[in-house]
């Protein structure tokens, strides 16, 4: 197992590009495979989550063929895909879980697909109950957690609120929906990320919107199509953290996502006295993509809560680990579901910042790290619970650290951005 030594630095600077967005990446594959005829997908995120994605829809019979960033897709149309003679593995990724999971219901196979101790801890009931609905037989371990044995169905469109605001359950809902005879609709009382959305309209579905509800007709036909993927804003995040850390910073971050649906970060920072700012803004296929230039500046520090949290909810762990360097800590509340992510965040949070010194309360739904007057944090021996996110947030944290740290088990950074670490070190100055 990797550790990585997190020296103190100076300050970073200069231009970088950051992999293509993950969330997109899985969505422009998976409907990559459904569609006919070929697709060609440029920038196609370099994360082992997407990668999960690729061998899974390989094993369902879908043409892939991989060229660096470059994915080629030959799609077999909404019928083609084939019965897994092996079961399906997910990895670490809950996207290609719950995503694959509306896919796998409309199929007229019985599939099994699991994943890695960390995402078998996962909860799945909230794809289970809404495909159930529409006619897909799940099975679960102790009835919500994987492996998942699917047996897909012709399924029957639903009208479905979402009980949790879940990108990953509406697009599941939604994805199904493709294979139903009619229109399914998903009503979402908070907003969250659009990319199944935006996707499914641009490889040629018929996708509806009336006030919070989203509708999309099944048994479209889609088309393969060229594609590029903006770079991951929740990727970039950790690089305009370090630039919010380190003072003299200077960083420009190239094609970047700008989904209005993701960008709540950018505002945040922005309130909190962050000097972001956006050039060369253009749409490119639905999605909102520019140049990101951000200046270290003192923060304030803050509350987040509410609505937003569902809009930052990837983000959530650099913030938090800003707190130290603002000027009234950083408080996070209504934020219970990163109780469920890759890890227990909010306790992987509070363990390791109490370990670099931060003053801070753990609570079921949040967590408050106080600001600068508690002092300046110190190097420490950081365990990521094998969590991508909280490696590359306590790697941030601790370039204004005073003296070394040590993250255990750095690897897992790959699950989102293999070559984090080395794009950092050459970007900080000493
Ligand atoms: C994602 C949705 C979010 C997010 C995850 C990616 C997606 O999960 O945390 O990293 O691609 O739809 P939830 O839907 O569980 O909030």
């Amino acid at each position: 197992m990797s550790k990585q030594i997190i020296r103190p630095a100076r300050t970073i600077s200069g231009s970088l590009e950051v992999p293509g967005d993950k969330s997109i990446s899985h969505r422009y594959a998976m409907l990559a495979a459904l569609a006919e005829g070929s697709s060609e997908i440029t920038h196609f995120s370099a994360a082992a989550d997407c990668r999960s994605t690729l061998d899974c829809l390989s094993r369902l019979g879908a043409k892939i063929d991989v060229q660096g960033a470059r994915v080629h897709i030959i799609g077999a149309g909404l019928d083609g895909l084939r019965k897994s003679r092996r079961a399906l593995d997910a990895g670490n990724s809950g996207t290609t879980m719950r995503l694959l999971s509306g896919i796998l219901a409309g199929q007229e196979f019985r599939s099994t697909i699991d994943g890695d101790a960390s995402l078998r801890r996962r909860p799945m009931r909230r794809v289970m109950d809404p495909l159930g609905q529409m006619g897909a037989r799940i099975k679960a371990r102790d009835g919500g957690f994987a492996p998942l044995e699917i047996e897909g169905t012709r399924l029957s469109p639903i009208d479905y609120t979402l009980p949790v605001p879940s990108a990953q359950v509406k697009s599941s809902v939604l994805l199904a929906g493709l294979f139903a005879d009619g229109a399914t609709t998903v009503v979402e009382p908070v907003r969250t990320r659009d990319h199944t959305e935006l996707a499914l309209a641009e490889f040629g579905a018929h996708v509806g919107h009336e006030g919070r509800a989203i509708c999309v007709h099944g048994r479209p036909h889609l088309k393969g199509r060229l594609l590029a993927v903006p770079g991951d804003l929740s990727s970039a995040v950790f690089f305009l953290a370090a630039a919010l850390v380190l003072p003299d910073s200077n960083l420009v971050i190239h094609n970047v996502g700008l989904n209005p649906t993701r960008s709540a970060i950018l505002d945040v920072l922005g309130t909190m006295g962050a000097t972001i700012s956006l050039v060369s803004i253009r749409s490119e296929h639905g999605e909102l993509v520019g140049d990101v230039a951000v200046r270290h500046s003192p923060l304030q520090g803050g509350a987040i809560e509410g609505d937003l949290i569902a809009q930052l909810i990837d983000e959530l762990p650099a913030i938090a680990v800003l707190g130290p360097y603002t000027e009234q800590g950083i408080e996070i509340r209504n934020a219970a579901e990163l109780r469920v992510k890759e890890s227990d965040r909010i306790a992987v949070l509070a363990e390791n910042l109490r370990r670099l010194g931060a003053q801070l309360e753990e609570r079921p739904d949040g967590l408050r790290v106080a600001g600068r007057s508690a002092g300046q944090l110190h190097g420490a021996e950081i365990d990521p619970r094998g969590d991508h996110r909280m490696a590359m947030a306590f790697a941030v944290a601790a370039l204004g650290a005073e003296g070394e740290t040590v993250i255990r088990d750095a690897e897992c950074a790959a699950v989102s951005y293999p070559d984090f670490f080395s794009t950092l070190e050459r970007r900080v100055e000493r």
